[in-house]
């Protein structure tokens, strides 16, 4: 059950203004699910009609049609698919969305925001580009982090309205890409982590050995050797000024650790085809004369542009 407590304190006092939101997949329930409890009248439009059902029997307002969506509220928070299908969906309102503010929580690209942008000023709209950084499970939630850019009094004036969604939101910048660079870095983690994890579970799958059984490992090994190598500040700030130094397990024992897992992988069958360049990017700085550094010093060579 959601602690409301936090989504109490953010309503005193505040308005409480009509809102549309555009899109009711698992996302856009829950964003339409948490104005509604806010005490935000809301009206609601989905391509498939009937995920609407649920909300409506809550108290929001079932658009018939988009345009219909768009003119009952002065705020319009859009969260569908892609980039393309909400431009495939309002490109043809035009004039309706002029005097609107559009909230677009899609999750695309930089460019993609940033164009968008550029296209609804020529539609006379206000634009906010977000990125969510939550599941809809945690939309409401004190921790759920969500961020924003473009205006910045655009944000500060529906800031409380924004803030019921998420107790972390944050405004980053008036560059609308911003949000979605974010993003793809905290995506580019949990992609690289979920792989990993899958690819681990593959080898220990070998010996019959279950996720579950070796979990508390796993939390151990996350709790106290990854994630403080990953969320030290002291190691970010040298990651920023491209400090390398180690006392901790320098970049030849690290080469060896990526040999001994692709070399095992490969004869138990398992695909190594993601772990390979960065074994090669570890030979690579190790035979360049860097074998002392930290695992950091491939990032040198990760940064640096494509030919
Ligand atoms: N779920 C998450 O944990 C999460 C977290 C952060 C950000 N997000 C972002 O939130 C956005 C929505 O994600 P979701 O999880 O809600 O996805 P979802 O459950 O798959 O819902 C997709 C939404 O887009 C609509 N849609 C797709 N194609 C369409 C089309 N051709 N015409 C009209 N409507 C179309 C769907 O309508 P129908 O219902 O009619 O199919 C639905 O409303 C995505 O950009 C996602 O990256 C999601």
């Amino acid at each position: 059950m959601k602690d409301t407590s936090f989504r109490d304190a953010v309503m005193t006092g505040e308005d409480r203004s009509p809102v549309t939101v555009i899109g009711l997949g698992n996302m856009g329930l829950a964003l339409a699910d948490t104005f509604l409890k806010g005490g935000h009248p809301t009206t609601v439009w989905n391509r498939s009609a009937n995920k609407a059902d649920d909300l409506v029997t809550k108290g929001a307002a079932r658009a018939t049609s988009i345009a219909e969506a768009i003119s009952a509220s002065a705020v319009v928070v859009v969260c569908l698919s892609t980039y393309e299908v909400m431009h495939r969906l309002l490109a043809p309102l035009g004039h309706e969305l002029s005097d609107r503010v559009i909230i677009n929580l899609t999750t695309g690209t930089p460019e993609e925001a940033r164009k968008t942008a550029k296209w609804a000023a020529e539609c006379g709209s206000d634009y906010l580009d977000g990125a969510i950084m939550a599941i809809p499970q945690m939309i409401g939630l004190p921790e759920a982090l969500i961020f924003y850019g473009g205006p910045k009094a655009l944000f500060e004036a529906h800031e409380p309205m924004l803030k019921l969604l998420g107790g972390s939101t944050t405004y980053l910048s008036e560059d609308h890409g911003e949000p979605l660079l974010y993003d793809l870095a905290l995506l580019t983690m949990l992609y690289g982590a979920w792989y990993s994890y899958l690819h681990a579970h593959a080898l220990l799958s070998r010996a019959c050995i279950s996720a579950t059984k070796i979990l508390p490992y796993v939390t151990n090994w996350l709790n106290y050797v990854i994630v403080p190598s990953l969320t030290d500040p002291n190691a970010a700030r040298a990651l920023d000024e491209s400090i390398y130094a180690t006392d901790v397990s320098n970049l030849t024992i690290n080469k060896q650790g990526l040999d001994n897992i692709v070399r095992s992988s490969k004869e138990l069958g398992i695909s190594v085809d993601w772990l390979t360049p960065i074994q090669a990017l570890a030979t690579l700085k190790v035979a360049e004369g860097y074998g002392a550094d930290g695992f950091e010093r491939i990032f040198e060579a990760i940064k640096k542009p494509l030919a």
